[in-house]
């Protein structure tokens, strides 16, 4: 089965793209269907009464029933659509943590957060006059059980956090930390963002109460993204952005609210990515997660049983097989995770350098930056030797470098 046939631009390109931790490309028949979209059936969704839009409407409301069903949730109306899991995540910031936070309560996250899963809690708890806590990782890159139960306390009310980390690549022990929060009286926002591209998310199995994630690491376009809330929870809450559909009636002074989901989709929506994001998941429950793992699984193994033989990188990633998923992160001692990028990319092979959005996990492992190699279920064994071809060519350039 050559899955990269499926794909235009690996087809196009010889590029090994290890970079799918921060946009996965798209397969061919997310591509149709946005194509078709725009020759058939292009209008405003629940904006007008010409077949048109009504046909627009249909189509935007079966994918949230199909993203329902997905990841299991309740009710479809507890699947809103928002630009990204970053908008999501302030949506629940601003909208559940503004209103439910007071002086002394506690919000915990783990020092692995992305920042669009930190900065929108650093400014919640300045206003409530909350404490902003956080889990620490072991010299293995993952949290403890102890660590989990010392930082959530009583006084926790939100706990966010990430289910893979997009930097380390540990599966975090996502139920454990739910089950725990619950008993503690605490509400766990996940970020699914560097899951649900690689594994079944089921929300009612797991009991998250939030639970978000972005299309474009998915499969799907850039610019579509899911929030998914309790139907309690976002019934109690005021909306996020303002604007026309989210309202019921409007006033000169005053304004009542639509129902769920309407409540939290102001303006004009992307139906766009919306089809994209059905065409993604109909891709990838082809293919099957069982599939998908097992072809992750070997490439995984693979890549660290190559990387782990070049005696001058450090790695960053758990010994713990079954507790990684999709992507390593790694360095040449002494040479700028920049540097390596670019010798990389002059041999095709695409990797992240930087921070990751991940600061305050950079400043706790001491170092600044890494490189990243991310994988998903179309890359092969020859993208590793790609990349370990090129790490070697990036080594012999700078080595005389590094000993001065
Ligand atoms: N959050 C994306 C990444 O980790 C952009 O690369």
């Amino acid at each position: 089965m050559d899955i990269k046939k499926d794909f235009p631009i690996l087809e196009n390109r010889n590029i090994a793209y290890l970079d799918s931790a921060a946009t996965t490309q798209k397969p061919v028949n997310v591509i149709r269907a946005i194509e078709e979209y725009y020759k058939n059936y292009n209008a405003n969704p629940h904006r007008g009464a010409y077949s048109l839009s009504i046909k627009a409407t249909e189509k935007y409301e079966n994918a949230r029933e199909k993203i329902s069903k997905f990841i299991n949730s309740k009710h479809k109306e507890e699947i809103i659509f928002t630009k990204n899991a970053t908008e999501s995540l302030n949506l629940i910031a601003y909208s559940y943590g503004m209103e439910n936070l007071k002086q002394g309560d506690e919000v915990v996250l783990s020092i692995m957060e992305h920042h669009s899963n930190l900065v929108p809690w650093q400014k919640v708890c300045k206003v409530t006059e909350s404490k902003l806590t956080y889990m620490y990782i072991n010299e293995n890159f993952e949290l403890t059980d102890e660590e989990i139960e010392r930082k959530i306390t009583d006084k926790a009310k939100i706990v966010a956090i990430t289910h893979i980390s997009n930097v380390l690549g540990t599966i975090n022990p996502i139920k454990k930390i739910i089950n725990y929060a619950h008993k503690k009286g605490a509400i766990v926002v996940v970020d699914a963002s560097q899951s649900i591209p690689h594994m079944k998310i089921d929300v009612q199995d797991l009991n998250a109460d939030f639970l978000v994630f972005s299309g474009h690491k998915m499969l799907a376009p850039l610019g579509i993204g899911v929030l998914y809330g309790k139907k309690e929870l976002l019934n109690k809450m005021n909306p996020f952005l303002m604007g026309g559909d989210m309202i019921e009636y409007v006033y000169e002074q005053n304004t009542t609210f639509a129902p769920l989901p309407n409540k939290f989709e102001a303006g004009t929506q992307n139906v766009e990515g919306v089809i994209g994001l059905v065409s993604a998941i109909d891709y990838i429950e082809n293919i099957g997660y069982d599939k998908i793992q097992k072809i992750e699984n070997e490439l995984l193994e693979y890549a660290r049983e190559q990387l782990s033989k070049l005696d001058y990188i450090e790695l960053y990633l758990t010994s713990n097989k079954e507790n990684h998923s999709g992507v390593i992160s790694f360095n040449i001692k002494g040479i700028h995770p920049h540097d390596v990028a670019s010798i990389l990319d002059a041999e095709d092979v695409c990797i992240r350098s930087g921070n990751h959005c991940a600061q305050p996990l950079m400043r706790y492992l001491g170092i600044d930056s890494t490189c990243r190699a991310s994988f998903y279920f179309y890359n092969t064994k020859e993208d590793v030797d790609k990349l370990v071809n090129a790490l070697n060519k990036a080594y012999s350039m700078f080595k005389r470098y590094i000993s001065r």
